[in-house]
Protein backbone atom coordinates (compact mmCIF):
# COMPACT_ATOMS: atom_id res chain seq x y z
CA UNK A 1 0.00 0.00 0.00
CA UNK A 2 1.58 3.46 -1.03
CA UNK A 3 1.88 5.88 1.63
CA UNK A 4 1.68 9.59 0.93
CA UNK A 5 4.72 11.44 0.22
CA UNK A 6 6.00 13.94 2.86
CA UNK A 7 9.15 15.72 3.62
CA UNK A 8 10.00 16.08 7.47
CA UNK A 9 12.28 18.86 8.71
CA UNK A 10 12.92 17.78 12.35
CA UNK A 11 14.30 14.62 13.98
CA UNK A 12 11.29 14.25 15.59
CA UNK A 13 8.56 14.51 13.22
CA UNK A 14 10.70 11.87 11.28
CA UNK A 15 11.03 9.22 14.06
CA UNK A 16 7.25 9.57 15.28
CA UNK A 17 6.24 8.80 11.46
CA UNK A 18 9.05 5.81 11.00
CA UNK A 19 7.80 4.35 14.81
CA UNK A 20 3.97 4.29 13.46
CA UNK A 21 5.81 2.61 9.99
CA UNK A 22 7.13 -0.11 11.80
CA UNK A 23 3.94 -1.13 13.74
CA UNK A 24 2.31 -1.61 10.60
CA UNK A 25 5.56 -4.14 9.53
CA UNK A 26 6.89 -1.66 6.98
CA UNK A 27 10.91 -2.89 5.97
CA UNK A 28 12.54 1.19 5.82
CA UNK A 29 15.38 1.89 3.96
CA UNK A 30 17.09 5.41 4.13
CA UNK A 31 19.84 6.60 1.55
CA UNK A 32 21.53 9.41 3.29
CA UNK A 33 22.77 12.39 1.12
CA UNK A 34 23.73 15.37 0.98
CA UNK A 35 21.77 16.62 -2.38
CA UNK A 36 22.91 17.83 -5.62
CA UNK A 37 21.84 14.17 -6.57
CA UNK A 38 23.25 12.64 -9.75
CA UNK A 39 22.84 9.03 -11.28
CA UNK A 40 24.87 7.39 -8.40
CA UNK A 41 22.90 8.30 -5.81
CA UNK A 42 19.57 7.68 -7.94
CA UNK A 43 21.16 4.15 -7.98
CA UNK A 44 21.69 3.61 -4.18
CA UNK A 45 17.60 5.06 -4.10
CA UNK A 46 16.89 1.58 -7.09
CA UNK A 47 19.03 -0.35 -4.45
CA UNK A 48 16.90 1.04 -1.20
CA UNK A 49 13.48 0.56 -3.38
CA UNK A 50 14.17 -3.29 -3.84
CA UNK A 51 15.34 -3.99 -0.58
CA UNK A 52 12.45 -2.36 1.31
CA UNK A 53 8.62 -1.24 1.47
CA UNK A 54 9.02 2.51 2.91
CA UNK A 55 12.59 4.32 0.91
CA UNK A 56 13.23 7.17 2.77
CA UNK A 57 16.30 10.03 0.85
CA UNK A 58 17.84 12.11 3.79
CA UNK A 59 19.00 15.12 2.29
CA UNK A 60 21.25 17.63 5.05
CA UNK A 61 24.42 18.94 3.56
CA UNK A 62 26.29 18.26 7.25
CA UNK A 63 28.28 21.04 8.62
CA UNK A 64 30.41 19.26 10.95
CA UNK A 65 31.92 17.23 7.84
CA UNK A 66 33.24 20.27 6.39
CA UNK A 67 36.77 21.53 7.40
CA UNK A 68 36.72 25.70 7.70
CA UNK A 69 38.60 25.85 4.58
CA UNK A 70 36.19 23.72 2.64
CA UNK A 71 33.41 24.06 0.32
CA UNK A 72 30.55 24.14 2.57
CA UNK A 73 28.85 28.10 1.59
CA UNK A 74 29.39 26.99 -1.78
CA UNK A 75 28.48 23.24 -1.85
CA UNK A 76 25.69 22.93 -4.70
CA UNK A 77 21.69 22.73 -3.33
CA UNK A 78 18.60 22.17 -5.88
CA UNK A 79 16.14 20.60 -2.91
CA UNK A 80 12.96 20.91 -5.25
CA UNK A 81 15.17 19.65 -8.46
CA UNK A 82 16.65 16.91 -5.89
CA UNK A 83 13.27 15.55 -4.51
CA UNK A 84 11.90 15.55 -8.57
CA UNK A 85 14.98 13.49 -9.51
CA UNK A 86 14.37 11.00 -6.15
CA UNK A 87 10.73 10.51 -7.12
CA UNK A 88 11.19 9.03 -10.49
CA UNK A 89 12.58 6.33 -8.57
CA UNK A 90 9.74 5.78 -5.92
CA UNK A 91 11.20 7.23 -2.97
CA UNK A 92 8.35 7.43 -0.07
CA UNK A 93 9.61 10.12 2.44
CA UNK A 94 12.20 12.42 2.35
CA UNK A 95 13.72 14.02 5.50
CA UNK A 96 15.52 17.10 5.19
CA UNK A 97 16.36 18.68 8.50
CA UNK A 98 17.68 22.19 8.69
CA UNK A 99 21.10 22.60 10.83
CA UNK A 100 19.51 24.17 13.63
CA UNK A 101 17.22 20.90 13.95
CA UNK A 102 19.84 18.10 13.43
CA UNK A 103 22.43 20.18 15.79
CA UNK A 104 20.59 22.32 18.35
CA UNK A 105 22.84 25.24 20.52
CA UNK A 106 25.41 23.59 22.71
CA UNK A 107 25.48 19.92 20.91
CA UNK A 108 28.69 18.83 21.87
CA UNK A 109 29.02 14.86 21.57
CA UNK A 110 30.44 13.34 18.82
CA UNK A 111 31.45 9.65 17.35
CA UNK A 112 34.45 8.74 16.10
CA UNK A 113 35.90 5.88 14.49
CA UNK A 114 39.72 6.30 16.03
CA UNK A 115 42.02 4.05 14.32
CA UNK A 116 39.37 3.75 10.65
CA UNK A 117 39.58 7.35 10.62
CA UNK A 118 43.13 8.19 10.92
CA UNK A 119 44.58 6.93 6.68
CA UNK A 120 43.49 8.41 3.53
CA UNK A 121 41.05 10.64 3.43
CA UNK A 122 41.30 11.13 7.52
CA UNK A 123 44.49 12.30 7.63
CA UNK A 124 44.20 15.66 5.07
CA UNK A 125 40.69 15.90 6.22
CA UNK A 126 40.49 16.04 10.04
CA UNK A 127 37.59 15.84 11.83
CA UNK A 128 36.11 15.12 8.66
CA UNK A 129 34.84 11.44 9.57
CA UNK A 130 33.80 12.56 13.13
CA UNK A 131 30.91 15.12 10.89
CA UNK A 132 30.38 11.99 8.96
CA UNK A 133 29.72 9.37 11.86
CA UNK A 134 28.04 11.56 13.93
CA UNK A 135 25.71 12.68 11.37
CA UNK A 136 24.98 9.02 9.93
CA UNK A 137 24.82 7.88 13.85
CA UNK A 138 21.92 11.04 14.21
CA UNK A 139 20.02 10.18 10.91
CA UNK A 140 19.66 6.56 11.99
CA UNK A 141 17.98 7.57 15.33
CA UNK A 142 15.38 9.90 12.92
CA UNK A 143 14.89 7.94 10.66
CA UNK A 144 14.63 4.02 12.10
CA UNK A 145 16.33 1.90 9.19
CA UNK A 146 16.27 -1.79 8.85
CA UNK A 147 18.32 -1.31 5.90
CA UNK A 148 21.09 1.91 4.92
CA UNK A 149 22.27 1.91 1.45
CA UNK A 150 25.92 3.78 0.85
CA UNK A 151 28.09 4.09 -2.20
CA UNK A 152 31.64 2.08 -2.72
CA UNK A 153 32.66 5.68 -4.39
CA UNK A 154 33.59 6.92 -0.39
CA UNK A 155 35.42 3.92 0.33
CA UNK A 156 36.89 4.66 3.72
CA UNK A 157 33.30 6.42 4.82
CA UNK A 158 31.83 3.38 3.91
CA UNK A 159 34.17 1.32 6.26
CA UNK A 160 33.59 3.85 8.98
CA UNK A 161 30.70 3.21 8.60
CA UNK A 162 30.22 -0.17 9.26
CA UNK A 163 32.36 -0.29 11.92
CA UNK A 164 30.21 2.38 13.78
CA UNK A 165 26.89 0.43 12.78
CA UNK A 166 28.75 -2.44 14.70
CA UNK A 167 30.04 -1.30 17.33
CA UNK A 168 27.20 0.91 18.68
CA UNK A 169 25.08 -1.81 18.41
CA UNK A 170 22.67 -0.15 15.60
CA UNK A 171 20.00 -2.86 13.77
CA UNK A 172 21.33 -1.73 10.83
CA UNK A 173 21.69 -3.28 7.99
CA UNK A 174 24.43 -1.55 5.93
CA UNK A 175 24.17 -2.00 1.83
CA UNK A 176 26.89 -1.19 -0.66
CA UNK A 177 26.68 -0.13 -4.06
CA UNK A 178 29.43 0.03 -6.58
CA UNK A 179 30.61 3.29 -7.90
CA UNK A 180 28.57 5.10 -10.61
CA UNK A 181 30.70 6.35 -13.27
CA UNK A 182 30.26 8.32 -16.55
CA UNK A 183 30.57 6.70 -19.47
CA UNK A 184 34.19 8.06 -20.03
CA UNK A 185 35.03 6.36 -16.65
CA UNK A 186 35.19 9.59 -14.47
CA UNK A 187 32.91 8.41 -10.93
CA UNK A 188 29.77 10.67 -10.52
CA UNK A 189 30.08 13.43 -8.07
CA UNK A 190 28.28 16.48 -6.82
CA UNK A 191 31.68 18.16 -6.81
CA UNK A 192 32.08 17.33 -10.43
CA UNK A 193 29.77 20.18 -11.30
CA UNK A 194 33.10 22.69 -10.37
CA UNK A 195 35.17 21.39 -13.31
CA UNK A 196 35.87 23.64 -16.23
CA UNK A 197 36.44 21.74 -19.85
CA UNK A 198 40.09 21.49 -19.21
CA UNK A 199 39.71 20.01 -15.73
CA UNK A 200 36.79 17.74 -16.63
CA UNK A 201 39.30 15.95 -19.34
CA UNK A 202 42.48 16.33 -16.42
CA UNK A 203 39.64 14.62 -13.81
CA UNK A 204 39.84 11.32 -16.26
CA UNK A 205 43.52 10.63 -15.53
CA UNK A 206 41.65 9.39 -11.74
CA UNK A 207 39.95 6.37 -13.36
CA UNK A 208 42.84 5.89 -16.27
CA UNK A 209 45.09 5.37 -13.13
CA UNK A 210 42.72 2.63 -11.58
CA UNK A 211 42.52 0.97 -15.00
CA UNK A 212 46.45 1.11 -15.64
CA UNK A 213 47.24 -0.62 -11.54
CA UNK A 214 44.73 -3.36 -12.14
CA UNK A 215 46.79 -3.90 -15.59
CA UNK A 216 50.01 -4.44 -14.01
CA UNK A 217 48.38 -6.45 -11.02
CA UNK A 218 46.39 -8.73 -13.77
CA UNK A 219 50.35 -8.72 -15.78
CA UNK A 220 51.39 -10.26 -12.21
CA UNK A 221 52.20 -7.31 -10.18
CA UNK A 222 52.31 -7.50 -6.04
CA UNK A 223 54.41 -4.92 -5.17
CA UNK A 224 52.27 -1.78 -3.47
CA UNK A 225 55.00 0.53 -4.60
CA UNK A 226 55.10 -0.62 -8.43
CA UNK A 227 51.28 -0.89 -8.46
CA UNK A 228 50.70 2.82 -6.79
CA UNK A 229 53.41 4.11 -8.94
CA UNK A 230 50.95 2.75 -12.28
CA UNK A 231 48.20 4.47 -11.08
CA UNK A 232 50.22 7.99 -10.47
CA UNK A 233 51.68 8.26 -13.55
CA UNK A 234 48.44 9.43 -15.67
CA UNK A 235 47.36 11.91 -12.66
CA UNK A 236 50.96 13.10 -12.86
CA UNK A 237 50.62 14.22 -16.62
CA UNK A 238 48.31 16.35 -16.01
CA UNK A 239 47.50 19.29 -14.17
CA UNK A 240 46.81 17.72 -10.90
CA UNK A 241 47.88 17.91 -7.95
CA UNK A 242 47.67 14.47 -5.81
CA UNK A 243 46.91 14.15 -2.03
CA UNK A 244 47.54 10.64 -1.65
CA UNK A 245 47.61 7.40 -3.79
CA UNK A 246 47.78 4.08 -1.54
CA UNK A 247 47.50 0.30 -1.66
CA UNK A 248 45.46 -0.34 2.15
CA UNK A 249 43.97 -3.76 3.32
CA UNK A 250 40.21 -3.53 2.24
CA UNK A 251 38.54 -3.90 5.64
CA UNK A 252 41.08 -2.78 7.70
CA UNK A 253 42.75 0.23 5.95
CA UNK A 254 46.19 -0.56 7.04
CA UNK A 255 48.92 -0.35 4.52
CA UNK A 256 49.96 -2.83 2.29
CA UNK A 257 53.21 -3.37 0.89
CA UNK A 258 52.78 -6.91 -0.87
CA UNK A 259 49.14 -7.63 -2.34
CA UNK A 260 48.09 -11.06 -0.97
CA UNK A 261 44.37 -10.86 -0.24
CA UNK A 262 41.59 -8.01 -1.15
CA UNK A 263 43.72 -4.79 -1.13
CA UNK A 264 42.04 -1.07 -2.02
CA UNK A 265 43.58 1.17 -4.10
CA UNK A 266 42.13 4.53 -2.83
CA UNK A 267 42.97 8.21 -3.93
CA UNK A 268 42.39 11.81 -3.66
CA UNK A 269 43.44 14.58 -5.98
CA UNK A 270 43.31 18.33 -6.71
CA UNK A 271 42.22 18.95 -9.89
CA UNK A 272 42.16 23.08 -9.88
CA UNK A 273 40.69 23.45 -6.72
CA UNK A 274 38.54 20.74 -6.32
CA UNK A 275 39.54 17.47 -4.72
CA UNK A 276 38.29 13.95 -5.81
CA UNK A 277 38.30 11.00 -4.40
CA UNK A 278 38.58 7.43 -6.51
CA UNK A 279 39.30 3.64 -5.61
CA UNK A 280 39.07 0.14 -7.65
CA UNK A 281 39.43 -3.25 -5.01
CA UNK A 282 42.45 -5.12 -6.02
CA UNK A 283 43.33 -8.75 -6.18
P1 LIG B 1 27.04 12.38 -0.69
O1 LIG B 1 28.39 12.79 -1.15
O2 LIG B 1 25.85 13.16 -1.16
O3 LIG B 1 26.84 10.88 -1.07
C1 LIG B 1 25.67 10.19 -0.67
C2 LIG B 1 25.86 8.72 -0.97
O4 LIG B 1 26.00 8.55 -2.38
C3 LIG B 1 27.13 8.12 -0.33
O5 LIG B 1 26.83 6.82 0.19
C4 LIG B 1 28.09 8.06 -1.51
O6 LIG B 1 29.06 7.04 -1.38
C5 LIG B 1 27.14 7.76 -2.64
N1 LIG B 1 27.73 8.11 -3.94
C6 LIG B 1 28.16 9.34 -4.35
N2 LIG B 1 28.68 9.26 -5.60
C7 LIG B 1 28.59 7.96 -5.97
C8 LIG B 1 28.96 7.22 -7.14
N3 LIG B 1 29.56 7.82 -8.18
N4 LIG B 1 28.72 5.89 -7.16
C9 LIG B 1 28.14 5.27 -6.10
N5 LIG B 1 27.76 5.91 -4.98
C10 LIG B 1 27.98 7.23 -4.91
O7 LIG B 1 28.52 10.79 1.36
C11 LIG B 1 27.83 11.72 1.74
O8 LIG B 1 26.99 12.42 0.92
C12 LIG B 1 27.82 12.17 3.19
O9 LIG B 1 29.09 12.00 3.75
C13 LIG B 1 26.74 11.46 4.07
C14 LIG B 1 26.98 9.94 4.15
C15 LIG B 1 25.33 11.74 3.52
C16 LIG B 1 26.81 12.01 5.51
O10 LIG B 1 26.64 13.38 5.51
Amino acid sequence: MNIPFEIYRSPNTMRARVEDLRRDGRKIAVVPTMGALHEGHLQLLRVARAKADVVILTIFVNPTQFGPAEDLSRYPRDEAGDLAKARTCRIDLAFCPDVASMYPTGAQTFVEVRELQQALCGASRPGHFAGVATVVAKLFNATLPHVAVFGEKDYQQLAIIRRMTRDLDFDVEIASVPISREADGLAMSSRNAYLSADQRRAALSLSVGLAAAEAVVKSGETSAAKIVAAARAPIEAEMARIDYVELRDATELTPVETLAGKAVLAMAVFVGATRLIDNRVLG
